[in-house]
């Protein structure tokens, strides 16, 4: 793993666009792309930026069931909004939340089958969950129907008028999914993402920490700000971005 530290996340808006740029550069045609704040300044980078998706294809991690493309909680509406109608792709793929489980869960994992992913960008849970795998994930899960955990609900119940309001499931790529990637990014900032990303970087693999598996990928990058990186007892491995 390459671990990049970066000031703030602006710089890591700068830290990630380079990832994207990179891949671009080299031929990379498949994106696999997340919603959730951290992401944000990426996206704002790119849009900021003229790098051209249009022959590209994006595929997202996720989407919550039940709300379709046009509720502005839905990631689709977030992608919209962050990304796509600024940087448009040939192909922008998400979750369908109103369509039924076996089917969209089945016809997804055939899409990232279709078109293996370059480059998948992840942001991180509390609770070292990536996509919407929540601890006790097999490893090797594709694309399937999740119960959300209550910590994961209370994280975004902040973007709804109400906690009831909150969707308990959602479509999630699967952990198996996201290995089919060849190469990842992952960023995470603050200190409630401190645990997490020790854990994940220096903690033993395992189901109970989702994000934990990159430490069996080949190709993987960590975008992290100094909160994010203080529980890491490995300091040279960390390369400060300037
Ligand atoms: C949600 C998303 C994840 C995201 C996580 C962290 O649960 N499904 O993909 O990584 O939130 O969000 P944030 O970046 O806002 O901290």
């Amino acid at each position: 793993m390459k671990i990049l530290q970066v000031s703030d996340q602006k710089m890591g808006g700068q830290a990630g666009y380079n990832v994207f740029a990179e891949a671009l550069a080299n031929g990379a045609t498949v994106f696999g792309l997340a919603t959730g704040s951290t992401p944000i300044s990426i996206y704002d980078a790119i849009t900021a930026s003229d790098l051209d998706f249009s022959n590209a294809v994006s595929i997202n991690l996720d989407e919550y069931k039940g709300l379709p493309g046009t509720h502005e909680q839905s990631y689709r509406y977030f992608m919209n909004e962050h990304l796509f109608n600024k940087k448009p792709f040939k192909e922008s793929y998400v979750p369908d939340g109103m369509a039924d489980a076996a089917t969209e869960t089945a016809r997804y994992e055939r899409i990232i089958n279709d078109n293996q992913i370059d480059l998948q960008i992840l942001g991180l849970g509390q609770n070292g969950h990536i996509g919407f795998n929540e601890p006790g994930t097999p490893f090797d899960s594709l694309t399937h129907e999740v119960t959300l955990t209550q910590s994961t609900i209370d994280a975004n119940a902040r973007f709804f008028a109400d906690e009831n309001d909150v969707p308990r499931y959602a479509y999630s790529m699967g952990i198996g999914s996201i290995m089919k990637a060849k190469q990842i990014l992952l960023v995470a900032y603050g200190e409630n993402k401190a645990d997490a990303v020790a854990a994940m970087i220096e903690g033993p693999v395992t189901e109970d920490m989702p994000a934990s598996v990159l430490q069996r990928h080949p190709n993987v990058t960590v975008i992290v700000d100094a909160a994010a990186a203080a529980k890491l007892t490995n300091r040279e491995e960390i390369v400060p971005f300037v």
